[in-house]
């Protein structure tokens, strides 16, 4: 029954007290959300991450990248364990890295060597990774100057990388990266997009040398399914409704609504509304009912009227909380989740790069 695995999870937690540290992202189920130390978006769990020397490990309520990122953040003696491994992610997993060093390559035949900068100093091209990609690709974008971001500072971080090129290539999520430069003033026809199935990625050489920024073929299966129509529904139905939707989700949905923003950005849009408000919401499901239930002075609901969870975010039940915690207890780590030593140190100082850049 549910409510023992609560008391289980409780009791293991209790008997390691600072040895264990849980970390909650904001889509987790409230079953499992009740028992993080932290809750938050991507950016505020690697910092969490990285605060807790005296955990021996970090149980990581998240997706697999979230896991490999805390681990790239903690000391090398913490383990982190990701609960159930198969809690991985479709738009991560849509960027390969064999497929983006090809991407490099082609890009290197159109516009010389990418690595040398010009008489202003600037390199061709600059590669930014979104946080939600393999720790071999956080790698990758660490040996060629470039930074991964998150949906919190998309913005700053592309300032910062066109500050040091010309270009900017983009992976794995083409939404964020369109809607992150189209707000900077970045013209669409200068954002061409790179399909990893087709020669110079479906671009002609000309696209590539116009470009500002190159985007990869990436979405999030979740927030790919708002849309115009449901924000105008949620328009005629409810009269002076405010629309904040997540920057995965496409350019026309976020033009379409009142504001965009990460998951944090959305929690505290509520949390400023000093009076009665309804608001629409184009994220996560389990946030949004989260974000229902803590407000009950809004009328809060998700744009999508079809349940719109993350499958993979739910493949964190509490039962596999309860068992990896109780074999900590045991003495013994399963499910940890080590990035490799070759890929490790380059990864770290992409990440380094993104802490800098604060939301
Ligand atoms: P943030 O936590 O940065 O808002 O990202 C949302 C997301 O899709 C995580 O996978
Ligand atoms: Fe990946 Fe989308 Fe799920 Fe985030 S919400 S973990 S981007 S599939």
């Amino acid at each position: 029954p549910e409510a023992e695995l609560h008391d289980r999870i409780r009791a293991a937690k209790s008997a390691l007290g600072d040895r264990v540290v849980v970390l909650g992202h904001f889509y987790q189920r409230d079953e499992v959300v009740q028992h993080a130390d932290h809750v938050g978006d991507s950016f505020q769990l690697a910092n969490a991450a990285k605060a807790h020397p005296e955990a021996e490990a970090i149980v990581f309520c998240g997706v697999h990248f979230m896991a490999e990122t805390a681990d790239l953040l903690s000391g090398p003696e913490q383990a982190v364990i990701l609960p159930n491994l198969a809690a991985g992610c479709s738009m991560a997993d849509m960027a390969d890295i064999d497929q983006v060093e090809e991407c490099w390559e082609q890009l290197e035949d159109v516009l010389g060597p990418l690595d040398d900068a010009d008489a202003d100093g600037r390199v061709p091209v600059v590669p930014v990774t979104y946080m939600n990609s393999s720790a071999a690709i956080k790698g990758f974008v660490g040996r060629h100057g470039g930074i991964v971001c998150t949906s919190s500072n998309a913005r700053t971080v592309l300032e910062r990388a066109f500050a040091r090129g010309r270009r900017v290539l983009f992976f794995p999520d083409q939404h964020l990266g369109r809607n992150t430069a189209k707000a900077m003033g970045v013209p669409l026809d200068r954002m061409p997009m790179w399909n990893p199935r087709k020669a110079l990625g479906g671009s002609t050489a000309d696209d590539l040398r116009d470009a500002q920024v190159v985007l990869w073929h990436g979405f999030c299966s979740v927030h790919r399914r708002f849309t115009v129509g449901q924000i105008d529904r949620a328009r005629a139905e409810h009269p002076g409704v405010r629309v904040v939707v997540h920057p995965e989700c496409p350019t026309e949905v976020v033009d379409a609504a009142d504001e965009a923003g990460s998951t944090d950005h959305i929690r505290r849009a509520i949390e400023a509304a000093t009076e009665p408000t309804t608001f629409a919401i184009g994220t996560e499901v389990n946030l949004v009912r989260r974000l229902a239930a803590l407000h009950p002075q809004h009328t809060i609901f998700c744009l999508d009227p079809v349940v719109c969870p993350c499958s993979t975010m739910y493949r964190i039940h509490p039962g596999y909380l309860a068992w990896v915690l109780e074999e900590l207890v045991a003495g013994r780590v399963v499910n940890r989740i080590a990035v490799d030593a070759d890929v490790a140190a380059p990864a770290r100082i992409a990440l380094e790069r993104m802490l800098a850049a604060k939301p």
